[in-house]
């Protein structure tokens, strides 16, 4: 995620700005920047690369005494990591400077109206718009940047977490927040912005954290509060008695639970933007309409849970758009002379963008005649660049090396995919894709109820702790997402686990099961529920523990599983986003009792750019 920094009081706040973006550099970014209002202006200097770089840039600009700015670490979401789309954004006339985490979801639409007035662009990106905006608002209400702002989010559409200086307005920074983290603070002679906590930390531990439509006045004296209607409201102070280590985990207790608990985020943030004019729209594909109903076989190809999340989207395309769908493995499509005609579309799925088996299955895909399409969580990542169209999962930087929120962002684009080819087939009409991506939307508020409670999956985790080994079955879409909960099992707890279609563990794997021997099925509602539960039952009359992910309401399942973890019910096409996370945090868990590291399991890399 980006990170916001900022600063007025009665001293230089150059430096302050610095160590302030160094306290945020763990959040991963590719570029940085700062605005501080100067006797002659605002000096903004911003440019891809570390703060180091940025550092020692603003030692050549000469004496840098202004005692108010913002400053920025981007992580590329919309426009490719550059010098010219690094935070700060200024207005036309460069009196006011902008800095914003989030998506502005419409605009495209925005920027191309202030363009028809007259306002020049510099960047490709969605954070512009507001510094044109703002800058026509203040044009209406000189000397009031608080007014300027609010009347500007009014036309926003989507996430920010947005920070403003204006040369007009001297000691003045105009900070508001809608789902995107903002706090202030009082230090001993300064006011304070940020996006982290851990950016305000060594300043003050007395924080005010915005709530959605709130905007705050920060001056050297002190900080006004005021609600979207203008409204000075009185703010709920928190005090914060984290050290830095647990500030950079926003309060959790490993980055791991953080990153599970930022996926309804995640969900909205991938799917921001993406139904323009009530249609389906996905332009980064780099494929024309033609093109797309001309393919007649889909290729998915990853690595590890990447590769989980191409089982996932087998599922669905084969389910809306009647596509033949083969998932595989990086490391044997590349070796096997795959069969690849032109109308053969390969997606290559990678969150790090990185993985050199996917990159060299991209490459040999491509001298074939293939369209090749990225899904990765890097912009501008080798998968990006070597693929004829990207969609960006949005999840910003995984620190945890096992994949959580990364993989749940893959599963959304590859659900958007899915949607976009039953659609170009003509498979789903126009009316059913907006429904099913309405349900999609809906996914992040589920997952905001799953999170709410972990009782359930704990004490299935304090059952299953000691064994051995452990089978995750599940039936259809069930299955794949086994796969997927098995891995996260075994590479963060070291656990033993294997997954396997549900009425497979007759023709073999039902040897395994003894007394006590974990069985954990996803058994949310489905066509094949009832078979399902057959498979359980014969599993339960060997002494199988079962652990089974259910759906909210469902009696029956008791009657066969020890331990029962209900989520909403949604459609079988979406459990995949939602089953997964009791899944993870399952697996969290368990390795936790295990007494493993579950930010950094022994061996494992966050990205693989090896053979
Ligand atoms: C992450 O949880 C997995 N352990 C790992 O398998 C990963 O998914 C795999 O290495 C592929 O990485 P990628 O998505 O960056 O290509």
């Amino acid at each position: 995620m980006c990170g916001i920094v900022g600063c007025t009081g009665s001293t230089p706040v150059k430096d302050v700005l610095v160590n302030g973006l160094k306290r945020l550099e763990y959040r991963g970014y590719d570029s940085a920047g700062v605005a501080i209002q100067e006797p002659d202006g605002l000096k903004v200097v911003h440019r891809v690369g570390k703060v180091a770089g940025l550092e020692s840039e603003l030692a050549y600009h000469g004496e840098l005494n202004g005692t108010c700015g913002i400053g920025h670490t981007r992580w590329a979401t919309h426009g490719r990591p550059s010098t010219a789309n690094a935070h700060p954004h200024t207005s036309c006339d460069g009196r006011i400077a902008v800095v914003h985490n989030g998506i502005i979801e419409n605009f495209a639409e925005l920027r191309e109206r202030l363009q028809e007035r007259g306002h020049r662009f510099s960047s490709e990106t969605d954070t512009e718009v507001l510094a044109h905006l703002v800058e026509e608002a203040y044009e209406q209400h000189p000397g009031d940047l608080l007014t300027a702002m609010r009347t500007s989010l009014q036309h926003v559409i989507g996430a920010y977490g947005v920070a403003v200086v204006c040369a007009d307005e001297p000691g003045v920074i105009v900070c508001a927040r809608k789902d995107s983290p903002i706090v202030v603070g009082r230090g001993a002679d300064a006011s304070y912005v940020a996006s982290d906590i851990i950016a305000l930390i060594d300043a003050t531990r007395d924080v005010v954290v915005l709530e959605d439509g709130q905007l705050a006045r920060l001056t050297p004296d002190g900080i006004a509060y005021f609600d979207e209607r203008g409204r000075q409201i009185e703010p709920c102070v928190t005090h914060v008695d984290w050290d830095v280590d647990l500030a950079e985990k926003g309060g959790y207790p490993d980055f791991m639970l953080k990153e599970i608990h930022e996926q309804p985020r995640v969900v909205r943030d991938t799917l921001a933007g993406r139904m323009v004019g009530g249609e389906l729209s996905i332009d980064e594909l780099g494929l024309s309409y033609e093109e797309l109903n001309l393919i007649d076989r889909v290729y998915v190809i990853a690595c590890g849970t990447s590769y989980h999340a191409g089982l996932i989207a087998k599922n669905l395309i084969e389910r809306w758009a009647r596509i033949p769908t083969e998932v595989e493995v990086a490391s044997e499509f590349r070796y096997r002379n795959p069969i690849i005609t032109p109308s053969t579309l390969v997606v290559a799925v990678s969150q790090s963008g990185e993985t050199a088996d996917t990159l060299a299955a991209i490459r040999d895909a491509r001298i074939k005649g293939a369209k090749v399409f990225g899904i990765t969580n890097v912009v501008g990542s080798p998968v990006a660049r070597e693929s004829d169209g990207v969609i960006y999962t949005k999840a910003n930087k995984e620190i945890a090396v096992a994949s959580t929120k990364s993989f749940l962002g893959q599963v959304v684009s590859l659900t958007l995919l899915a949607l976009l080819l039953a659609q170009t087939k003509g498979k789903l009409t126009t009316a059913q894709v907006r429904l099913l991506f309405r349900e999609l939307g809906d996914t992040a508020e589920q997952i905001e109820g799953i999170l709410q409670d972990a009782t359930a999956i704990d004490e299935a985790a304090v059952a299953c702790k000691d064994a051995a080994s452990a089978l995750f079955v599940g039936r259809g879409i069930g299955s794949a997402i086994c796969y997927e909960g098995a891995l996260k099992l075994k590479e963060i707890s070291y656990l033993h686990a294997e997954a396997y279609a549900a009425g497979e563990m007759k023709h073999g794997p039902i040897a395994l099961i003894d007394d006590g021997f974990p069985v954990i099925a996803v058994a949310t509602q489905s066509p094949v529920y009832d078979k399902l539960v057959s498979n359980l039952k014969e599993c339960e009359a060997r002494g199988a523990l079962i652990v089974a992910i259910a759906t909210e309401g469902d009696e029956e399942i008791k009657k066969v599983a020890q331990h029962v973890i209900y989520i909403p019910k949604v459609r079988d096409c979406f459990t995949p986003i939602t089953a997964s996370v009791p899944l993870q945090l399952f697996a969290r868990s368990i390795a936790l009792l295990r007494g493993c590291d579950v930010d950094q399991p022994r061996n494992l890399a966050k990205s693989v750019t090896v053979e």
